[in-house]
């Protein structure tokens, strides 16, 4: 296949490492022919890693999706700016690969699903830790029926970021609901994928404890039922002091009519059955792993292959269950996830 051209909006942080990945591991697919990044210095060293010249540099965004006609646009800005930059590629005729959260409010979000629909171009949201060959393991037990029927699912994210700035940018300590709306998507989503359902009902408590670095939220306890039956319980703590579960280890634990599944770190799976020795074995390896998997199979997507698993008229149902546990954060009500989509 020929090499798909890209316009890349952001350009250090998560961009940074999504710019070293298309260089290094899919130079043979992927070229970045455009750069926008608010950040006048990024752009400079990122044109030297690039090749690129000043007329492909640009600080707005919007001027970068009317000049540059790429194969498709990648967005890995913080939230606020994925709707508005996606649009913009969109409208401009350019397929999306974003970042998550799909963006820092429902209606944003919608808005993208929207025009996505309407100019009827791919648009795909980085959901990286499926694609983790223990969590692949977990979903191969329940789908192969190894343990019988699944019946509930406990997660537990847990990381040590109670000093200020240790969650990479100030702006994940200043702004509201970043347990939520930086870290639970991920583990929402990962709730969605393991049980196989998706969410139905959502209900919970989010909190900041006195010694926490984050000015809104850094803890949550969140319930779900999912609409094939399974039930999803989750502690989200960004103020962890003592058994941490932070990224690439938080805790699974999937209850199955024979037999306990756990896992945390590492790819070991961990089977218990009552009365019978715990079986620990190591997850078969995958050949492709997040980022890598995402970037390869949205390419696939854009050549005629299947659609990203991820695509954003899916993966707004992860979304949403940030924005119900939100809602039930401040009113204390359960919210039906039916209600969010019924205008989509
Ligand atoms: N998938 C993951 O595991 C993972 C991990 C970390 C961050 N993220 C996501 O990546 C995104 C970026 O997070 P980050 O920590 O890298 O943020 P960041 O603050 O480092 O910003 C990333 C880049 O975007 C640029 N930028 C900011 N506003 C811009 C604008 N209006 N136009 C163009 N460029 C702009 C910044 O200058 C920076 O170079 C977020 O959505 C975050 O949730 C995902």
């Amino acid at each position: 296949m020929a090499i798909k051209t890209c316009l890349m909006i952001g350009g250090s942080g998560m961009a940074g490492g999504w710019i070293n990945r298309l260089v290094n591991e899919f130079s043979d697919q992927v070229k970045i022919i455009g750069l926008a990044d608010i950040q006048q210095k990024v752009l400079d060293q990122q044109a030297e890693t690039l090749g690129l010249g000043k007329d492909q540099l640009f600080t707005d965004f919007n001027q970068a999706c009317a000049t540059v006609k790429a194969d498709f646009c990648g967005v890995a800005t913080p939230p606020p700016f994925h709707s508005p930059a996606t649009i913009a590629a969109m409208e401009n005729g350019m397929p999306v690969i974003c970042e998550k959260p799909i963006a820092d409010t429902l209606e944003a979000a919608k808005a993208m699903v929207r025009t996505s629909r309407e100019t009827n171009l791919p648009c795909a949201i980085i959901q990286n830790y499926r694609y983790a060959a223990n969590k692949q393991e977990l979903v191969r037990i329940r789908e192969e029926g190894r343990l019988g029927r699944l019946q509930h699912v406990f997660s537990r994210y847990a990381c040590d970021y109670r000093r200020p700035g240790s969650w990479g940018k100030a702006w994940r300590h200043d702004m509201d609901f970043s347990l939520l709306f930086e870290g639970s998507v991920h583990h929402f989503d990962m709730l969605r994928f393991l049980s196989g359902g998706d969410c139905e009902t959502l209900t919970g408590f989010g909190w900041n404890p006195e010694w926490s670095s984050f000015k809104h939220f850094s803890s949550g306890y969140y319930l779900m039922k999912m609409n094939n039956g399974v039930h999803a319980c989750y502690e989200g703590n960004s103020s962890a002091a003592g058994i941490t579960n932070c990224w690439n280890s938080e805790y699974y634990r999937l209850e199955f009519e024979e037999g306990t599944v756990e896992i945390s770190g590492g790819n070991q799976i961990k089977i218990y059955r009552v009365g019978q020795e715990t079986e620990t074995y190591e997850a078969p390896s995958i050949e492709r792993l997040a980022h890598g998997y995402l970037f390869d199979e949205f390419i696939g997507w854009l050549d005629g292959g299947k659609p990203s698993a991820t695509q954003i008229s899916d993966n707004i149902k992860s979304f949403i269950m940030v924005i119900a546990a939100m809602e039930t954060t401040d009113d204390g009500s359960p919210k039906q996830m039916a209600e969010y989509l019924k205008d989509l």
